[in-house]
């Protein structure tokens, strides 16, 4: 049967269906309704189906057969999604498959659309820095607009782990160490996948990941154990999911690691007390790649059979590629060692998110190849693109106001190993890369500048040194073209895959001998500017203490060279502030602001005398947590509190007055943090609670408001009760968390 034929006669069955009902003069049944409908039909091993997840095989350039046993579960109902499969040519002969099953139910295709999906916006941290969240969330949308044209129902993010600690890779995919930022933009990443509603066609499910405290891995080694405190964990960690879930997260995935001991992907607390339990989640949950599998590496069940009643029974309820449910549930079911009632949970939480796809009504309605070549790439996606980017370039350094670079500059020197990448740019997770798809190359830095200058400028260009590697042979001819010139742009960095997931890190310098090849420049006395792409925080002290110049610039997508280009010339004023803070040595990780103060804080950055210090490092961050420069200076002034005391419900109104102090427009992200002075549990030194971004013209004046309410003040106490607590409160407000312009004191009383 061909596909059309296939496609025309599920739809009319369909329509006939609802025309029956109708006929019958009843109310349209509710999706609850269709699907305890649809399960009265279904027979164990077919419910077994909708809980088992494959990726797929293929071909990521275009389609080719799908495979001998793949091909077999799809149709005859073993199989309910399919993941990694992508493109509508693709798409499509998987769901021709799965509408030869009996009771021909849609599968759902999910991917990992982390950062866009042909438009390649820039990595998750890179966008955080941007502390914008109608840019992030634009973004996000643009992503789900052109994987949804391309079939896609499902996008495997926003991951929200906390990232305190930068050897682990996989902090690129995340919004960096902090919870109040973070939960901000999860709930504005999920509102940009998900659009207006399931089932529109320009919309993706989103999948909240990796449940729970996967980026608190020991040591910063991914995969690693995690052990931490139930207060650490509920004030931390799981804020940022929560966050998702009240923004709508259709799913949640489970987390590699274990957390206290138990492997997160069969944990009763996490998943069923917790998330179905106390959080009311009415989505579903799917594990992580083959993590159910995985628990018999961990050591906490013995095989296969007993990591599928594990899983299932504790609240997991999609197997990703593991297989063991497929082999095991109907089994477990028979034995009763698995609750029938906890297998048709499982499954009408899937079945409920196809209804609400709309899947059920036309399983092809996500397979349309000319909406798919409409909408990849489209021009307003690399604008929107080109925009975020220029968004999360962090301006560490600029001294003697080396940049903006003047755009009648006559002879700039381009050097170093990133300069002139192209699909690099792309980043880790990207859906592109793996395809090295040249039609859709990112910008490389050497052709956003050149197309920026134009004829009139010479370009001059030596690599000087490969990322790593030890062949200093391209130094001599590197001082020679940065000798010519009136400035030099260096590229340097982490290889785009050195972070991401599997890719933790011992070390954190600049790799190779980059650092030696920015010093042999920056001795040429010329204008040097240091653009640095890297997926995390990396130690570079050297270069932060000698280069004039300094932009952090992540990896940025299709985009890259272009909104690169845009801030080094002055059309764009950098406006990104830090996610996380970046170390002076990897000796000082887990660093982050929002430590506890100790017995012995100590008193100056030098003290080392019997206070919280190490003996061999100054006692502060290379560059903290907010830490972010302008092309302008803002003045931060006449801080008001409309009361000094906060009662019960109440709220205290916050204000200040931002004046833009230099001679061009910019953007400034004023944060707001708070310290609980006494509790009943130690409190941060400070806590962001609030953030502003605002533009202002040269010179213009504007008020900037933050309120200050119970919610504000309260935390989790020893006994895990979210509460504020009376008492003295420091308001502190300012340009990053170790940049403080204005302080005043409030208190709460009951
Ligand atoms: C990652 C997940 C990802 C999954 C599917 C796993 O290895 O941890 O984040 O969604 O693979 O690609």
């Amino acid at each position: 049967m061909t596909t059309t034929t296939l496609k025309t006669r599920t739809i009319l069955s369909l329509l006939l269906a609802a025309c029956v009902h109708a006929a019958q003069g009843a109310e349209p049944l509710s999706i609850d309704q269709r699907v305890t409908q649809l399960m009265k039909r279904m027979t164990l091993e077919e419910k077994v189906g909708q809980l088992t997840q494959y990726s797929g095989d293929a071909d990521p350039t275009g389609p080719v057969a799908v495979k001998g046993s793949l091909r077999d579960g799809i149709s005859s109902g073993q199989i309910g999604s399919i993941f990694s499969a992508k493109g509508t040519r693709s798409i499509r002969q998987y769901q021709d498959l799965a509408l030869q099953s009996r009771l021909k139910i849609p599968l759902l295709f999910g991917l990992d659309v982390i950062h866009g999906y042909k438009t390649t916006f820039p990595i998750p941290l890179a966008e955080a820095a941007s502390w914008d969240l109608e840019a992030i969330e634009r973004s996000a949308r643009v992503a789900a607009i052109e994987a949804a044209a391309a079939g896609i129902h499902w996008t495997f993010a926003p991951m929200v782990d906390i990232g305190r600690d930068p050897r682990w890779g996989r902090v690129m995919e995340g919004a960096g160490e902090d919870t109040y930022l973070a939960s901000r933009i999860a709930a504005a990443r999920v509102k940009g996948f998900q659009g207006r509603q399931l089932g529109d066609t320009d919309a993706v499910m989103a999948c909240v990941k990796h449940f729970a405290a996967y980026g608190a891995a020991v040591g910063g080694r991914d995969y690693n154990s995690v052990d931490m405190s139930e207060r650490m964990l509920w004030e931390t960690y799981l804020p940022p999911f929560k966050a998702a879930l009240d923004a709508g997260a259709a799913t949640v995935m489970t987390s590699f690691n274990d957390l206290n001991g138990i492997p997160a992907s069969a944990s009763r607390y996490l998943l069923r007390d917790t998330l179905k339990g106390k959080w009311h989640f009415t989505g579903f949950v799917v594990s992580d790649w083959r993590s159910i599998e995985e628990m018999t590496a961990h050591g906490f069940v013995a095989n296969n059979k007993e990591a599928a009643q594990a899983a299932l029974s504790a609240g997991n309820d999609m197997d990703m590629e593991s297989g063991v449910y497929r082999e095991n549930l109907a089994q477990l079911v028979h034995e009763k060692k698995v609750a029938l009632a906890d297998v048709d949970d499982a499954v009408r939480r899937v079945l409920r998110k196809k209804f609400e796809l709309g899947l059920f009504d036309d399983p092809y309605k996500f397979i349309d190849p000319e909406r798919e070549r409409a909408m990849l790439n489209k021009p307003e996606h690399r604008q929107a693109a080109r925009e975020v980017a220029a968004k999360s370039i962090v301006l560490l350094k600029n001294d003697r106001a080396v940049l903006p670079l003047s755009k009648s500059i006559r002879k700039l020197a381009l050097i170093g190993p990133m300069i002139k990448l192209g699909v690099e740019n792309h980043g880790y997770w990207s859906v592109t890369v793996p395809e090295v798809d040249y039609a859709h190359q990112a910008v490389s830095a050497w052709d956003g500048i050149a197309a920026k200058l134009g004829k009139d400028a010479t370009l001059l260009y030596a690599k000087g040194s490969d990322i790593e590697g030890e062949d200093r042979s391209g130094f001599a001819e590197a001082v020679r073209v940065a000798s010519e010139a009136d400035a030099v742009v260096i590229g340097v960095g982490e290889r785009w895959d050195m972070s991401g997931e599997a890719r933790s890190r011992s070390k954190l310098d600049l790799p190779g001998v980059q650092e030696e090849l920015i010093k042999a420049i920056v001795a040429t006395g010329k204008p040097v500017v240091v653009m640095i792409n890297a997926g995390r925080p990396l130690v570079f002290d050297w270069t932060a203490d000698h280069a004039p110049a300094i932009l952090y610039n992540w990896w940025l997508g299709s985009e890259a060279g272009n909104a690169v280009a845009d801030v080094l010339f002055g059309d764009v004023n950098p406006s990104a502030k830090l996610p996380m803070t970046f170390p002076r040595s990897v000796g000082q990780i887990p660093i982050y602001y929002n430590h506890f103060n100790t017995g012995r804080p100590a008193p100056n950055p030098t003290a080392t005398e019997w206070v919280s210090a190490y003996t061999d490092l100054i006692n502060l961050p290379k560059f903290p947590f907010g830490f972010g420069l302008s092309y302008t200076t803002f003045r931060y002034a006449d801080l008001k509190l409309d009361r000094q005391t906060l009662r019960g419900d109440g709220k205290i109104k916050v204000s200040i007055q931002l004046t833009n102090t230099g001679k061009v427009a910019g953007e400034e992200v004023v944060q707001l943090y708070l310290r609980d002075r006494v509790a009943s549990v130690v409190r941060p030194v400070k806590e962001l609670k609030g953030f502003r971004k605002v533009a202002l013209a040269a010179g213009e004046t504007r008020t900037v408001d933050f309120t200050i309410d119970k919610e504000s003040l309260s935390f989790f106490n020893a006994a895990l009760q979210w509460n504020a607590e009376p008492g003295d409160f420091d308001l502190m407000i300012g340009a990053s968390s170790a940049d403080i312009r204005l302080q005043s004191r409030f208190v709460y009383a009951r």
